[in-house]
């Protein structure tokens, strides 16, 4: 053979390899809808039955802190956010939850409050409140609050007044106790690391409790005046127009007040972790909380999602069944992976097929219950495009595939600010350049546990809250227009590209991709499918593609999220409502490219 035509050959052979490889890289995938469970046809009919303001609305949370800065110190504030109310309400958001804003030490960022009656100075006056809120009510967007009473802050007047008389009347709103045998009363561990026992000075052998931080006493609610205290303060802000609540950390409020402790867990310190005793009083809490509800919330038709982790099938009818406690709770299913005893180091990766299962469990197990909140994002946890998304699709592309798998899902779905623009983690660069108390501790436990430096301020840039407390990004100017001033924590790197300016005018960024989807989800034709409608996994031969249908007897939705990194093709038949990245019916297959997703009608 002449050289050249031994060239051409083998160039012939190198395309026909290239054709075939490109062909094989097509999967074909096979979803096989799961049984419907009756149980769950009868709560969808009782929901349906019985309409409540929250059914069919969409959720967003806000992080004052960080979500807009209007005087210029750095830090985000109540004039802030009314200013950017409009962005709010052009994505089609109906409920905002304000995380804590109240009168704080901020050791935890506000969910530490000496002055539940009051506005923290660095968010404003009482006055930009009333101002936000009634800039809310004209848009027609509701607000709820967060409720943190749990736990104080050790600044709050009461605690003083209790610090300085362990034995005095102001020291039954919490728990003190003494010591024994020159220990704590008992051994468990907080959730922020270390004793939930802290030794009150002067008094030495009297402890008070908390399950977070020192700063944080836990309030005790099997005192009748502590619990008036509460009403007292939850009606002031209900009657004021607030339209409910988000219950903070709620579980923990049910305690064996004799305070045993437990046997010592593997961490190897002789504690066992709090949530472990949480968990095995939690069905005492809808009795502690049923008072509450009726004096409270009932009387103002108001809702509440509750953050209730450690729950168990049995008693989730009375946290959020049509006679439970909450209106809603949050999904916390994916997340309960995560948590570990040993901390951030020792935290499985995420995957697609992590957040895949959790979620169908999740799902199917609330719609035996009731209406729960679906999240993907929130001010604890990472973001969720860098967690649980192959490397490849920690971009706008997987961001829009991932929002497709969200924003269908059954319930009151919250999204957290920079959500919708597809925000990814921070490249932290330092130890100080992390804000929370986490951080600091889960850094220091990394090291250890032997890891090096450089080690552990991976694992805690991977895991750290402070990545969801990143300023928003605004638009491309000097820190993405979140503040003139110095922002009280790092820029996200990518601001310049990441912002929501620059994906206004694209009509295929993530931030229109999240119009869409809440348009299609409120859309007259398919609203009732996506409130009551069944939510049906599909079971997939494939770990990284995700697909559901929402099904009622008016009609039915298929969502397919392909969330691998290769192309796929489906056996399916249908008609596209929308569609994100590489979609298209071609010889009665579907076919969906990697990173693309689908929302179908029949
Ligand atoms: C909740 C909050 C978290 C806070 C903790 C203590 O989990 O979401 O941010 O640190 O309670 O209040
Ligand atoms: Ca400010």
């Amino acid at each position: 053979m002449k050289k050249s035509a031994l060239i051409s050959s083998l160039v012939a052979a190198a395309i026909a390899t290239a054709a075939v490889a490109s062909a094989a890289e097509i999967k074909t995938v096979s979803l096989i809808e799961d049984p419907v469970d009756p149980s769950a046809l009868a709560v969808c009919a009782q929901l349906s039955s019985a309409p409540k303001w929250w059914h069919g609305k969409v959720a967003y949370q806000i992080y004052p802190r960080s979500f807009k800065d209007s005087n210029g110190d750095g830090i985000g504030d109540l004039r802030g956010i009314t200013s950017k109310l409009d962005h709010l309400k052009a994505l089609g958001i109906d409920i905002i939850w304000l995380s804590p804003i109240y009168a704080s030490p901020m050791v935890d960022n506000g969910y530490d409050i000496s002055d539940y009656r009051a506005i923290n100075p660095e968010f404003g006056t009482m006055k930009d409140f009333d101002e936000m809120l009634s800039e809310m009510k004209k848009r027609g967007m509701h607000l709820i609050m967060d409720l943190v009473v749990n736990h104080c802050s050790s600044e709050h007047a009461a605690f003083k007044k209790a610090l300085a008389d362990p034995e005095g009347p102001e020291a039954k709103y919490f728990y003190f106790r003494k010591g024994k045998n020159g220990l704590p009363p008992d051994n468990l561990r907080s959730y922020f690391g270390g004793s939930v026992w802290e030794k009150v000075p002067g008094h030495e052998n009297y402890y008070y409790l908390h399950y977070f931080a020192k700063q944080q006493p836990d309030l005790n609610w099997y005192n009748p005046d502590l619990r008036e205290r509460v009403y007292d303060m939850v009606n002031f802000w209900l009657d004021k127009g607030v339209d409910g609540f988000r219950i903070d950390a709620i579980m923990n409020v049910a305690k064996d007040t004799a305070f045993p402790g437990l046997p010592p867990d593997a961490v190897g310190d002789g504690m066992a972790e709090a949530k472990v005793m949480t968990a095995m009083h939690a069905a005492e809490v809808p009795g502690i909380l049923k008072e509450f509800r009726d004096r409270c919330i009932k009387p103002h038709d108001a809702l509440t999602v509750g953050e209730a982790f450690g729950l168990n099938d049995e008693i989730l009818p009375e946290i959020y069944g049509s006679d439970g406690i909450f209106s809603s709770v949050f999904d916390f299913t994916v997340r309960e992976i995560f948590e570990n005893a040993k901390g951030y180091y020792d935290y499985p990766m995420g995957s697609v097929k992590m957040y895949r299962d959790a979620n169908f469990k999740g799902q199917l197990d609330a719609q035996k219950t009731g209406f729960a909140s679906p999240i993907t994002e929130n001010h604890d946890e990472p973001r969720a495009v860098s967690l649980y998304l192959p490397p490849k699709l920690q971009n706008a592309q997987g961001a829009r595939a991932l929002a497709v798998a969200f924003m269908f899902m059954r319930g009151l779905p919250f999204i957290y600010e920079g959500q919708e623009i597809g925000m990814t983690n921070t490249d932290f660069k330092s130890k100080d350049e992390f804000r929370d108390l986490v951080a600091a501790e889960e850094y220091t436990k990394a090291l250890d546990h032997g890891l090096s430096p450089q080690e552990a301020l991976k694992t805690v840039a991977l895991q750290s809250r402070d990545n969801a407390r990143t300023p928003m990004l605004w638009d491309d100017t000097m820190n993405a227009g979140f503040t003139t001033g110095t922002p009280w924590i790092r820029m996200h790197q990518d601001f310049k590209t990441l912002n929501v300016k620059a994906q206004e005018q694209d009509p295929t960024s993530v931030l229109n991709c999240y119009r869409d989807l809440i348009k299609l989800r409120k859309d007259p034709r398919f609203a009732e499918i996506m409130i009551y409608g069944l939510f049906i996994p599909m079971q997939s031969s494939d770990d990284e593609v995700l697909a559901y249908k929402r099904k009622l007897s008016a009609g039915e939705i298929t969502v397919i999220s392909n969330l691998s990194l290769h192309d796929t093709q489906f056996d399916l038949k249908g008609k596209i409502l929308y569609q994100t990245g590489k979609a298209e019916f071609k010889d009665g297959k579907l076919l969906l490219g990697s990173g693309s997703a689908v929302v179908l009608k029949p």
